[in-house]
């Protein structure tokens, strides 16, 4: 396997006979040699490469550019210049691949909105390599965390017929022409089928087997929401639990955050150095807070008592019954409790129809998991787990318990306690890097209007 610049950079002693390959970020001349920048992506520094006009290769030298990919062979040796441990000295250069002037990372300090129009270009530049490398990190700790509690994956399926949220808000699959509606039961599946917008109604039932276990895959929604935090294609994490209350949920959710946070400032330092130089001076301390101090609870209705007496005008008004707005959900966890706050018990009308009624019979065992910057990142319930119960709220939604039979099957055959919460795995990131926009947390967006690339 080829050694990467990040391996190289790790070196403890001087090495002879060393390959490395990358992309040109930047060429400089001097009087008979020549300094590069390379740069393959494995870590955000580059390595610097002193080529002596005499190398084999270096009548390539100005063809170079920025953007042109090389092979250099050479030495690894200590490096005179402040900032950087070693450097290699060329004893070998390959020009493989050119990059013309219309390579359009030329300079520094393009604006994310441009950046956005070369998503095949993007992870070059220094943030995104940094962002996609941490999502990819992140990916890992995620199944660490759960691994290392014995829950177990669960792969659910992305083609479903159930709506989970009920919300309406799916895509369509089909393999129909024509007029979709007309037969639906000739259709592929011989039914109605559409992209999950979550796996919870699946995970429940490998809970109802397995104990503990999680899912993390893709989910979609049809919502026409073009903001900075909705995307139309997004990974969730689900953990769900078999006997546990709505206590225990909220414990396993600040639980994952804390440690998401831990991970990001311990694993990733190089690249979280740059977020904070870069994109947001007071990440560091944000997460450090988030890690050493306790999430705050707050009850729904105290949440909307709050709110209502703040003295603050809001966009959108502030009612019982109605769902907290992202700009309410940041006052909550910026200003008032200016730390991460988890709000339950919400009414049973804003909130799907798998949540568990409350003895009051108004509320749900809901929970959000609001943070400072981003609001909900987190959205999770008890489960209702009487067959009774949950028959009358699929009928309170408009909902046919026919159509969730295999669904009411667990309360029919040893129903126990559950409860889980879906992470969406792009706000997490969004949280952890400072980065504002989910289009720049994600390799190549889905919003509505854009599917490029
Ligand atoms: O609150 P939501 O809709 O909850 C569910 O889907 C439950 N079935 C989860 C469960 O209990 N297993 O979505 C969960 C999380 C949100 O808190 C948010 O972080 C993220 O998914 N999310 C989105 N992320 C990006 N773009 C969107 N359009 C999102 N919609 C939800
Ligand atoms: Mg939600």
């Amino acid at each position: 396997m080829r050694t990467l610049i990040k391996q190289v950079l790790a070196s403890k002693e001087p090495r002879d006979g060393l390959v490395v390959q990358g992309w040109v970020r930047t060429r400089r001349d001097a009087k008979g040699f020549s300094f590069l920048e390379l740069n393959d992506g494995s870590c955000l520094a580059n390595l610097q490469v002193i080529v002596d006009a005499a190398t084999p290769g270096a009548a390539d030298l100005p063809r170079l550019t920025t953007g042109a990919s090389v092979s250099v062979g050479g030495a690894l040796v200590p490096s005179p210049a402040s900032g950087q441990k070693w450097e290699m000295r060329a004893s070998q250069l390959e020009l493989v691949g050119a990059a013309d002037a219309s390579y359009p990372l030329q300079k520094k300090g393009h604006s994310m909105e441009f950046l956005r129009t070369i998503a095949h270009l993007r992870p070059r530049s220094n943030l995104f390599g940094a962002v996609f490398r941490t999502r990819s990190r992140l990916a890992y700790a995620v199944h660490q965390f759960f691994q290392e509690r014995d829950f177990v994956y669960v792969h659910t399926p992305i083609i479903t017929a159930s709506d989970c949220e009920g919300a309406g808000e799916m895509f369509r699959v089909t393999a129909l022409k024509g007029n979709i509606d007309e037969q639906p039961q000739t259709d592929f599946f011989g039914r109605r089928a559409y992209l999950t917008v979550s796996g919870q109604l699946e995970a429940e039932t490998f809970a109802c087997a397995l104990s503990n276990v999680y899912t993390f895959g893709p989910t979609f929604r049809a919502e026409n929401s073009n903001t900075a935090r909705h995307a139309a294609e997004f990974w969730m994490i689900e953990p769900e639990m078999a006997f546990c209350d709505l206590d225990g949920d909220m414990a396993l959710g600040e639980e994952f955050i804390k440690a998401m946070a831990r991970f990001a400032l311990e694993q990733c330092s190089e690249d979280m150095a740059l977020f904070a130089k870069f994109v947001d001076r007071g990440i560091t301390e944000r997460l450090r807070f988030v890690i050493e101090r306790p999430f705050q609870r707050v009850p729904y209705t105290e949440a909307i008592a709050i709110l209502e007496q703040c003295g603050r005008r809001f966009e959108f008004p502030v009612a019982y019954g109605q769902n907290l707005q992202s700009e309410h959900e940041r006052f909550l966890t910026e200003e008032h409790c200016k730390s991460p706050v988890t709000v339950y018990n919400y009414p049973r009308e804003i909130k799907p129809f798998y949540m568990r009624l409350n003895e009051d019979g108004k509320t749900v065992t809901a929970m959000d998991v609001l943070v400072p910057g981003i609001g909900e990142v987190i959205g999770g319930s008890q489960r209702e787990e009487r067959l009774d119960a949950l028959e009358e709220n699929l009928r309170h939604h408009k909902l046919d318990p026919k159509d969730y039979w295999w669904y009411l099957d667990l309360r029919r055959y040893g129903s126990v306690p559950h409860a889980g919460f879906g992470l969406g795995f792009e706000r997490l990131l969004m949280f952890l890097t400072g980065v504002s926009n989910i289009r720049d947390v994600v390799p190549f967006a889905r919003t509505p209007g854009s599917a490029e690339f």
